[in-house]
This record gives C-alpha cells, sequence and structure tokens, in this order.
C-alpha cells in the first residue's frame, strides 16, 4: 500500500502485551512512523507495566483484545505482515497445561497462518525458540542440527515450525526465529527469566540464590535485540519461502554462574549462592548463530551483557522495584495465571470469561 509516495505496512502482531511486545512496538513505531500497527491479545498480563512513562501501547494504531484460539472475526486480509508473539511462553505454565499449551503456541498460530496465505497476507513471522535444542552441550546447535525439545514449550515450538514450513512459499514467507532466553528491561517486565531473576535478586536481597548447580549453558539476547531480529524478517527478501533461523549472537553462550557473576561486577557487594544438590538441568544448550549473521548482518545484537545488567538496574529503580519476594509476585508469568484461575477470570482452558 503507497500513502503520499511513503511505503507503509500494515502489521498484526499476536501477543503485543507480553514482554516482548512493547519493545518491538516501540521500536517499529521509530523507525516506521508511517506504518499501521494493530495489537491482537487477550491480555493476561497487560495491566502489569514496569514503566513509569505513559503505555507502550499508545503507539499502536489499534489494540484488538481476544484469543488467538478464537479469530475468525479478524480480517487478516488487512495486513501485510503478521508476527505471532502470542504463546504460553515458559515451561512452567507449558508444564502445567500442556495441551492449552500445543493450541495456543501451535495450532492456532497455524491456522491464522493458512487463513493469512488465502487472504494474501504476504509474510508471517513466528517467535520460535532455541529451547528446542533441550539438551546440547557438546558442540554449539545450528539449524541443521537435529531438535530435542524437552518440554510442553517446546515441542509446540517446534511442531508450530514444521507445520508452517508446510505453509511458506514465495508469495508467504514464513520466518521462525530460533530466539535465545530473553532478558533486558521492558515495559512489561517478567523476572521469570534468568538474567531478570538474578538483577532483581541483587537489587532487592544483595543476594543472588542460584536455583540450579550454575553449569547449564543458556544463549541469551536483549529482548530490544528481538525486535531488531523480527525487522529484519519483516523486511528480508522473499527468494526463500520459509527460513528458521537460530536468532541470538554467538558472544551470548553463557552458563548460567556466569551470569550471577557479570552482575556481581555491577553489584559488588552481593552475595551469591549454588544449589549444588540440585538435580541437573536438562535443559543445557550452547547455539551457533552464524546463520543470522550471515543473513541478517544489519541486524546484529547490539547490546552486551554490562549494558543489558545496568539498563535492568536503571528501569528497576526507576519504577522503586524492591520486592524481595519477588519470586511471588505479578512479574512472575505463572504467578498471574494462577491468579487469574483462582478469580475465575479464566477457565481451566486459559480462556478469558469474565473481564479482569
Ligand atoms: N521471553 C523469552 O525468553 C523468549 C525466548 C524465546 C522465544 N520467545 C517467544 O517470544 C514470544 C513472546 O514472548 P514474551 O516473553 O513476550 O511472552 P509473554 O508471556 O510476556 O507474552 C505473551 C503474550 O501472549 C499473550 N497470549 C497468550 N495466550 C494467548 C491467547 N490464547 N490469545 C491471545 N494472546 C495470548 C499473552 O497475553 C501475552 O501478552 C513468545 O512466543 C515466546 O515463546 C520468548
Amino acid at each position: 500500500m503507497e500513502i503520499m509516495g511513503e511505503i507503509t505496512k500494515r502489521i498484526l502482531i499476536l501477543g503485543n502485551l507480553g514482554y516482548v511486545g512493547p519493545e518491538l512496538t516501540k521500536l517499529l513505531r521509530k523507525k516506521y512512523p508511517d506504518y499501521h500497527l494493530t495489537g491482537y491479545d487477550c491480555g493476561f498480563f497487560s495491566k502489569f507495566y514496569t514503566t513509569d512513562l505513559f503505555a507502550p501501547d499508545n503507539l499502536l494504531d489499534v489494540q484488538l483484545y481476544g484469543d488467538v484460539r478464537n479469530t475468525e472475526k479478524l480480517d487478516l486480509s488487512q495486513y501485510d505482515t503478521i508476527i505471532a508473539l502470542a504463546a504460553i511462553s515458559n515451561d512452567p505454565i507449558g508444564n502445567k497445561f500442556e495441551s492449552v499449551t500445543v493450541d495456543v503456541n501451535c495450532n492456532s498460530l497455524v491456522a491464522i497462518a493458512k487463513r493469512a496465505k488465502v487472504q494474501k497476507v504476504k509474510s508471517f513471522v513466528f517467535a520460535s525458540s532455541c529451547s528446542v535444542y533441550g539438551f546440547a552441550e557438546e558442540g554449539d546447535r545450528t539449524e541443521t542440527s537435529e531438535v530435542n525439545p524437552l518440554t510442553a514449550y517446546a515441542k509446540s515450538k517446534v511442531k508450530a515450525e514444521e507445520e508452517l514450513k508446510g505453509i511458506a512459499t514465495n508469495d508467504f514467507n514464513v520466518t521462525c526465529l530460533r530466539f535465545a532466553t530473553a532478558c533486558g528491561m521492558s515495559d512489561r517486565l517478567r523476572l521469570d527469566l534468568v538474567l531478570n531473576d538474578f538483577v532483581a535478586c541483587a537489587l532487592a536481597n544483595n543476594h543472588i540464590e542460584i536455583l540450579s548447580d550454575g553449569k547449564p549453558w543458556r544463549p541469551l539476547i536483549n529482548v530490544k535485540d528481538m525486535g531488531l531480529a523480527i525487522d529484519w524478517a519483516i523486511h528480508r527478501k522473499n527468494q526463500v519461502a520459509c527460513i528458521v533461523v537460530n536468532a541470538g549472537s554467538n558472544d551470548w553462550n553463557y552458563q548460567v554462574k556466569e551470569l550471577a557473576q557479570a552482575v556481581k561486577e555491577i553489584f559488588p557487594t552481593i552475595t551469591i549462592s549454588i544449589n549444588e544438590n540440585a538435580a541437573p538441568d536438562k535443559r543445557s544448550y550452547r547455539v551457533n548463530f552464524d546463520e543470522f549473521k550471515r543473513i541478517a548482518p544489519n541486524h546484529q545484537p547490539q547490546y552486551d551483557l554490562k549494558r543489558t545488567i545496568v539498563e535492568l538496574k536503571e528501569g528497576l529503580e526507576k519504577i522503586n522495584f524492591n520486592d524481595k519476594n519477588f519470586r511471588n509476585s505479578n512479574l512472575i508469568r505463572l504467578n498471574v495465571i494462577n491468579e487469574l484461575l483462582i478469580k475465575n477470570i479464566l477457565d481451566q482452558n486459559l480462556f478469558v470469561i469474565k473481564s479482569n
């Protein structure tokens, strides 16, 4: 669509009211003031802002509320690109709600993609995850390595990738970004992500309690750099119908205990404890991001670990964060879901049944 000489895209972001969505919205709005941006989300976490500024969702042109399992009324033909962030987004919730996880993270999004293709949407960007590699310590995993999904969450991502691959054509591009574990400040921060948890621990408790033995490997990516990768996927040339690529950077493969040490460099007085008796964490993986560097040289991660930790510290200080008990708070995704269930706002299949 062309307006006054400017190429304008119409983008639908599914699941925009979580952790990644606000940062993506800000990036797209800043870079592309003329784009028409619509968000669609059922709003599990919508009211848990971690910003003292205005709501990031105001940068959208339209905010729709609804479930990705129930989108018949959405007119997909209006959009050039659909970005699928909507998900049951971690293992603890996925383990508790296995079939919901497959339905939300895979079946519903694949059904939307199929309809989108018929309705002439041009591209579909899927937020996949490096957790598809499961346990992979010997040799960094590339896109051609075998996947080894160990949890309902990771399995749902593998299944969605496979089904989306089957739909992609030169007229309907699919990009599956296998993101490293996210970290960094967002206007809807989550503290159930390893680095975010450590910075919150340091700030509130002056102590990092590592729940594992500290040895698992995790590739990380700053949440703002996820937005950059999505920006690349939206605009990539359409010679290849489907691209599945690890999104992150080789420099960001860390062991959990190294992350804690990096936080200690910014908070020198903190103590760190390791749970030597913890059962070995089966989810430990190192990932190779060469392919992403090759195909998206201008959209490589910009943040380093130190800058991410400092930004988290400053962001949390700005909202006067001081919750010693934050692991029981509403900045943990599973806690919010449990609370919504107790209040009968969600039914057992996590459909919203009354307003929050
Ligand atoms: N955060 C990470 O470490 C990470 C890493 C790799 C991939 N990803 C993927 O990136 C995406 C975004 O992650 P996030 O951290 O922002 O997750 P999040 O949980 O903060 O946000 C997910 C959003 O999806 C919405 N949602 C969930 N079920 C829905 C449904 N049935 N209908 C409509 N909306 C629904 C939620 O309300 C929420 O706003 C997810 O697909 C996640 O799997 C995240």
